[in-house]
């Protein structure tokens, strides 16, 4: 069965409190976005492997520790995905970056593909793939889907809010793949939204609605 981690810090229980009141305007929900996606980066990277290097400090040589193995690869699910590969990115510069363009089908809810473009040597490297909202969960189970057919074999999923429905589904798809969020919400309503959430991800953060 995959883990579920829910990364539940102060810091970011309180950011996403502010994320899911209504009342939050555009501009502040992406800076929020962003700084929650540093603390979910921390949490979602904490056992890349090491390696040691010797340095010189101003006072000694030292061998020191660094991430070693090829360059991670951030896999942002369009469009709210781009909310946290921002943070992320900003967290760890030189991490590759792909994109999944996936929209729901409003009527069934299905992940429609859009868009694909992801780099190379999947293989060799961490893959984490990004999306605000796992609530039917049909969107990351196509993008992890989709990455593993490209050649992918360590995926993590990054989210923000979870619903219960969504884990239990992915975890069955998935089984492999580890989900970190920052809130397992109490349920999906009618429509697919989860409750109490915070909206649609996309709009809230580009204003669209
Ligand atoms: C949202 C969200 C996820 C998806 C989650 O995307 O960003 O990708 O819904 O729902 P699921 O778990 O039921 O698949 P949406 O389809 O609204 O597209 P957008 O990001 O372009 O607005
Ligand atoms: N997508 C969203 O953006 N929000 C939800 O609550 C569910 C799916």
């Amino acid at each position: 069965m995959a883990e579920l981690h829910i990364v539940d810090h102060p810091l970011v229980e309180h950011k996403l409190s502010l994320m899911r009141d209504s009342e939050t305007p555009t501009g502040q929900f992406r800076q929020l976005l962003r700084e929650t996606a540093y603390l979910l980066g921390y949490e979602v990277t904490r056992d890349l492997p090491m390696e040691r290097r010797t340095i010189s400090t101003p006072l000694t040589e030292m061998d020191a520790r660094f991430i070693s193995g090829k360059k991670l690869v951030l896999v942002s699910v369009l469009r709210a995905g781009n909310g946290l590969l921002e943070g992320m990115l900003e967290l760890i510069p030189s991490a590759r970056v792909g994109h999944i363009g996936l929209y729901r089908d409003p009527s069934t809810l299905a992940a429609i593909q859009y868009y694909f473009k992801v780099p190379q040597r999947l293989e060799d490297r961490q893959v984490i793939v990004v999306d605000p909202m796992l609530a039917t969960a049909n969107s990351a189970i196509a993008a992890v889907q989709r990455v593993k057919e490209a050649g992918a074999r360590a995926i993590k999923v990054a989210c923000l809010l979870a619903a219960p429905e969504g884990v239990g589904k992915f975890q069955a798809s998935h089984p492999d793949v580890p989900i970190y969020t920052a809130a397992l919400d109490e349920r999906l309503d009618d429509h697919g939204y989860i409750v109490p959430g915070l909206g649609d991800a996309g709009d809230r953060m580009y204003g669209t609605r």
